[in-house]
């Protein structure tokens, strides 16, 4: 007999996108509504953290409705109600619990905290079966993590970034390259009508899997401020170009370095900056050179999105780890910590 279907309403509202979807099992996107905030953020150069909470709140049952209608479907025909807790702007992570709180009072359907760097994770589990073992490699405006997966509970951090993320050196190569927010697309963008002239630090040259891209950044801006004061024109193109392939470079090499050493022969790519194409190009060739299957998530569900939060849920949901209505958000959140909470899951009988 077949498994009855499980339907979760998701809910994201950890930084300027409202988000909701209705995920069937783990994978089927029924519905998902992503209103973002982007172009007011845009004006001031970044989120404004008041202003996204109090977008948020204008807008979620706006959200809710459409997805709702989107995918045929009423709150009864929900299994359960996830949310996203942290990490985040506190402001806005606590709009989506309230509601989620609220949904799940009214429905009786059991309360799912989902965080998000799981969910940028688990995007990939929309679109593909995430075979374990497996790499990931998590990119964000947050983290820049290597985690080695063994199954969706079981989860060690191989190594991670020591100073700023590189969705956040990405953002600060934007400004001073004149570029708008969000900087990472743009930058991007403008790499690719550039070359590799500049010479720029390698970021980290050692032997472990760990990150660092400070010194690149400082590297960059000291470019930009010295050129400045000598009246020189900088080629934003090339320096974009040059940035992007010496911060592209490290990652690809602490990827190879895994594959080296763990012989792993699964791998993903996650969160906001695997959108970037250069990396998802660079990474499909080094995979094949490793005979390892790659996956990325479609362009949609690399951002922030909901159905990300309703795929990360479901691993929850089939071991009834439910919350109670004391959930509360959290900015940040220890990643080794929370890993180790979850592996206690692993060995617990699957509900399916
Ligand atoms: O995962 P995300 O949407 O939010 C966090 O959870 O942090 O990631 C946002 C980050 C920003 O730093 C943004 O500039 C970067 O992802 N990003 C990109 C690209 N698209 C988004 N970075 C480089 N290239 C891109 N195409
Ligand atoms: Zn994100």
């Amino acid at each position: 007999m077949k498994n009855k279907d499980i339907n979760i309403l998701a809910i994201e509202t950890s930084c300027d996108e409202t988000s909701m979807a209705v995920v069937r099992n783990g994978h089927e996107v029924i519905a998902m509504t992503v209103l973002t905030q982007m172009d007011t953020h845009a004006d001031f150069g970044g989120v404004v953290p008041e202003i996204a909470s109090r977008m948020h709140t204008e807008n979620i049952t706006m959200v809710l409705e459409d997805t709702l209608t989107k995918a045929n479907m009423s709150l009864n025909d929900m299994d359960a109600i996830a949310v996203t807790y942290a990490p985040g702007l506190l402001g806005s992570l606590l709009v989506g619990i309230e509601c989620a709180k609220m949904l799940s009072l009214v429905s009786e359907k059991p309360l799912i905290a989902v965080n998000h760097t799981m969910g940028h994770i688990f995007a990939n589990a929309i679109e593909y079966d995430m075979t374990y073992p497996l790499l990931g490699l998590i990119v964000s405006g947050g983290h820049t993590d290597l985690v080695l997966m063994r199954s969706p509970y079981d989860i060690s951090v191989l190594g991670k970034t020591k100073d700023d993320a590189i969705g956040e050196v990405y953002d600060k190569v934007a400004r001073v390259l004149g570029l708008k927010y969000p900087g990472g697309p743009n930058v991007d963008r403008l790499a690719k009508e550039g070359e590799h002239t500049y010479s720029l630090p390698k970021p980290m040259n050692d032997d472990s899997f760990d990150f660092s891209f400070s010194g690149l950044k400082s590297a960059v801006i000291n470019l930009v401020h010295n050129e400045e004061q000598r009246g020189n024109e900088i080629r934003r193109a090339d320096l974009a170009a040059s940035f992007q392939t010496v911060a592209v470079d490290e990652l690809l090499r602490k990827v190879e370095y895994a594959f080296q050493k763990t012989g792993v022969k699964n791998m993903i790519l996650a969160g906001g900056v695997s959108a970037n194409r250069y990396l998802r190009e660079k990474m499909a060739d080094l995979a094949e050179k490793y005979q390892v299957t790659f996956h990325v998530p479609s362009f949609r569900y690399c951002t922030d999105n909901a159905a990300m939060i309703g795929a990360a849920a479901y691993p929850l949901y089939l071991k009834k780890k439910f919350s109670s209505f004391d959930l509360n958000a959290e900015s940040s959140f220890d990643i080794e910590k929370y890993l180790a909470f979850m592996k206690n899951f692993d060995h617990e009988k699957t509900d399916d």
